[in-house]
């Protein structure tokens, strides 16, 4: 099969990455996923070998930065990777009284931010020799305010935000694009444990529609739904005492 583009996504065994390998699928696409969960992650091959994609799949997990940059190498060696998109991540709540565990911070922050940089870094020098390739890197509305509701969750996606706003004026000149992607609440088993209202929930195959036309169109920003982007945008512009005051009464774990 002739294949036109290869795009890589981590974490596409589940919710969004799992929506966006599944309507990039399709001939002359050559996708590259990765997940733990051996099961999930050989249906989604399959669904998108269905729609004609040619599927290739990893299990390393995305903090093992020496196996999966090899991982990735190899893939890159075998045809170029156009697009890498480091979605894999993992969220915690507060932690019952005391606040969180060392281990989940510790958790949150080697998925979600070392992750990311296993998973961008390894490929950043060949995507500047070629003068070409997208990098996303998956934030959240949590990346321009710390929720009270998540701590660490909070760093982990703040530090992702800042790392792409690092990288793309970096590499404006370089052809390489760098995305960020900021959703609202997207119904994923990450927010199936969420006991508590999500305004403006919208479902993974929403999401990755934005997703998909944010990279096409090389957002520096892709961030949906707007609603809850004007949202999060407003409370992180308050006073920070305004924003407290708001974000203390806002909805919560019970
Ligand atoms: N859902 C939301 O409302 C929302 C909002 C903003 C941002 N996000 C972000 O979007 C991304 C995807 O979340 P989701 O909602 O789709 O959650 P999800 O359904 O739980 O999917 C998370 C994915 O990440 C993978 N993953 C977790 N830890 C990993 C590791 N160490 N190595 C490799 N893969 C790992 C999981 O693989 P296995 O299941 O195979 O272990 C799974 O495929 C996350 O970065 C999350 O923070 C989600």
């Amino acid at each position: 099969m002739a294949t036109n583009r290869t795009i890589l996504i981590t974490g596409a065994s589940s919710g969004i990455g799992k929506a966006l390998a599944e309507a990039y699928a399709a001939p002359g696409t050559r996708l590259l996923l990765t997940g733990r969960n051996t099961e999930r992650l050989a249906q989604v091959t399959a669904l998108c070998m269905g729609k004609g994609a040619a599927v290739e799949t990893a299990l390393t997990p995305v903090t093992d930065s020496a196996a999966f940059a090899a991982q990735l190498l190899a893939w890159d060696d075998a045809a170029p990777i156009d697009i890498v998109i480091a979605n894999a991540g993992i969220s915690g709540g507060t932690g019952k009284a005391g606040g969180e565990s060392d281990a989940q911070f510790r958790d949150i922050m080697q998925t979600n931010l070392d992750g990311t940089f296993n998973t961008v870094n390894p490929l950043l020098p060949r995507f500047m020799a070629r003068k070409k390739g997208a990098v996303v890197l998956m934030s959240s509305m949590a990346g321009f305010r710390g929720m009270p509701t998540a701590p660490a969750y909070s760093v982990s996606k703040m530090a992702v935000r800042a790392y792409g706003e690092a990288l793309r004026p970096l590499l404006k000149d370089s052809g390489v694009n760098v995305n960020v992607i900021f959703p609202g609440f997207i119904k994923t088993p990450l927010t199936d444990v969420n006991n508590f209202p999500m305004p403006f929930l919208m479902d993974a195959e929403g999401a990755a529609q934005y997703i998909i036309k944010g990279i096409a169109a090389n957002r520096a920003r892709i961030a949906f739904p707007w609603p809850m982007y004007l949202l999060s945008r407003f409370v992180a512009a308050l006073p920070l005492w305004a924003g407290d005051f708001i974000l203390a009464r806002a909805p919560k774990k019970s």
